[in-house]
């Protein structure tokens, strides 16, 4: 009986060894020439040492590969289970059929199932065309995972390599998408096809490389440096997570000092005197969140907002903030789609929305008007009225016309709303206060005359935070010093928020 065992236990060691540790030196062959790693190496590198269970290894289209080209299965990181899969781009290009497709299909179930983050690698040539139809199927299907997982659990993708044509949306579908410079390509269209179609003649870095979609179509969330970069990236964002939407994320002890600190005092000189003079917003924002650690999404995206995951008393938050470095700080299309999708993000899973406040307002311009801005613009709007999280807002300078309703005001629901006495919150600017109100005066004078007026009547219409103090509308004008402890102390004042939302299929924001 016990000989009969142990056969089969050798068979299965046998299979097990063509399953892995070959297709594993075959995967190290192909990759490693190339400065890639194989799929294993890299879900090693995600995850804790030892936890991964790999599923599936046996699986098969046909007489194919073992396995079938992807790696999937459970693990943990950082002590917390998560699902993820890989591809290996060392069977048919890394490519989904049949098999892979069911087994990519299987660990997305397993992870909602669960409530747990999913973490999917890409490398690979999409649809494998040889499976024909099965494998259009599985990536729908695969599609239709992604969509039902939707603010249920963190969805990540990785781009390790090519993800080429449909399969791109696979990952566009998830929450976040990290590139790696020079590794990552992600196009609908390769470069011969659209040669082929339209005579444009471009390489396929520019069309769809990292940088391209880390910088310009905004595609990807984070541009690593490398494969190292992009994983430890992926672990220290998990870290500000929740498992799930009814999950709360890891809470760390409050070891933040409990008065004003050196640190804190220094803010009271940041905001510079010259209404149009620029400072790095982040100055501000490292001097409020625990050990000023801020994780930029989207930070090569649209850098005149920033999106930051961040704690503040040890608990994570999502930060939103202008970046008056960048085009002053105006809400372009761009921006408000970043930030739109951010703070939903943050709102699906329970982290509070940090917003500050310097805006001059959305941009004008025949581009932004052309694009679309009314409708894009909008998203940010819809963004923060139906966020039911507790939202905290800091109005640092400017606050002006629609940047002023947007970006966190009370308004939209905002709980606590806090200003700088540098605030200058006002339908426009003193300088457009004065085109539309002292047209006519202006228009009769000339030269040194009416610029002299002008001065005067701008010097006349200084905004401040108090007309919106007087009506509630901010609750209170602080000490820019204090910023830290008064956010800290509204985050835990609304802690025990609850909201309720009116009963629909789903709401229709303004795509
Ligand atoms: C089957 C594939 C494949 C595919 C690559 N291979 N893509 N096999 N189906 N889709 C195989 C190649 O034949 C080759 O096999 C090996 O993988 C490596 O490919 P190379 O071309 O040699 O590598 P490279 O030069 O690095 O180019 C990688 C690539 C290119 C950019 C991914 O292979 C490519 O463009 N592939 C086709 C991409 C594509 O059109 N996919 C369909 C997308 S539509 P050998 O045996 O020679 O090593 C889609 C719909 C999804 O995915 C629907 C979503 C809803």
């Amino acid at each position: 009986m016990a000989d009969r065992t142990t056969e089969l236990i050798d068979d299965l060691l046998l299979r097990r060894e063509e399953a892995v540790r070959l297709a594993e030196k075959r995967a190290a062959e192909r990759q490693h020439p190339k400065g890639k790693l194989t799929a294993r190496e890299r879900i090693a590198l995600l995850t804790d040492p030892g936890s991964f269970v790999e599923i599936d290894e046996f699986a098969r289209h046909g007489a194919g590969p073992l396995g079938d080209g992807l790696v999937a299965g459970h693990a943990t990181v950082d002590g917390r289970p998560i699902c993820v899969h890989a591809q290996d781009f060392s069977v048919f290009g890394g490519s989904l059929g049949e098999a892979s497709g069911a087994k990519v299909n299987k660990v997305m179930d397993l992870a909602t199932r669960t409530g747990v983050p999913v973490v999917g690698i890409n490398d690979g040539g999409g649809a494998r065309i040889q499976e024909g139809v099965t494998s259009l199927a599985r990536y729908a299907e695969l599609a239709v995972r992604h969509t039902n997982a939707s603010g249920v659990i963190p969805q990540i993708s990785l781009i390790l390599g090519p993800c080429a044509g449909g399969a791109v949306y696979a990952p566009a579908l998830t929450d976040f998408t990290v590139v790696v410079d020079k590794l990552s390509q992600m196009v609908v269209t390769g470069p011969d096809v659209l040669r082929a179609a339209t005579g444009e003649e471009i390489t396929l870095d520019d069309l769809g490389g990292a940088r391209v979609n880390a910088t310009v179509s905004g595609n990807a969330h984070y541009l690593a440096t490398d494969e190292a970069d992009a994983i430890d990236w992926v672990k220290t964002l998990l870290g500000y997570l929740p498992a799930n939407n009814r999950d709360s994320a890891p809470e760390y002890d409050d070891d933040t000092a409990p008065e004003v600190t050196a640190s804190d005092l220094e803010l009271n000189r940041i905001v510079p005197d010259g209404a149009n003079q620029g400072y790095d917003m982040t100055d501000v924002l490292a001097r409020v969140v625990d050990d000023g650690d801020l994780l930029q999404v989207h930070g090569a995206f649209a850098p005149n907002i920033i999106c930051a995951f961040a704690r503040v008393g040890g608990r994570s938050v999502g930060v939103v903030a202008n970046q008056p470095r960048f085009g002053a700080g105006a809400i372009d299309i761009d921006a408000s789609e970043k930030a739109a999708r951010f703070v939903r993000f943050c709102d699906a899973f329970n982290l509070p929305l940090l917003t500050f406040a310097d805006v001059p307002g959305y941009l004008p311009g025949l581009d932004q008007e052309r694009g679309g801005i009314i409708r894009r613009g909008a998203k940010l709007i819809y963004a923060y009225a139906e966020a039911t999280v507790p939202k905290v807002t800091v109005v640092v300078r400017k606050a002006y016309g629609g940047g002023y309703a947007v970006m966190g005001s009370k308004h939209l629901g905002a709980d606590v709303n806090l200003a700088w006495p540098t605030a200058r919150i006002a339908v426009v600017g003193p300088e457009g206060t004065v085109q539309v109100l002292h047209r006519r005066e202006l228009a009769a004078l000339s030269g040194a005359e009416r610029a002299a007026r002008e001065r005067e009547l701008i010097a006349r219409h200084q905004d401040s935070p108090y007309p919106a103090a007087e009506r509630g509308y901010v609750d209170s004008v602080i000490e820019p010093a204090r910023t830290r402890l008064a956010v800290t102390a509204a985050l835990r004042a609304l802690r025990g928020k609850t909201a309720s939302v009116p009963a629909r299929k789903h709401g229709n924001i303004p795509l």
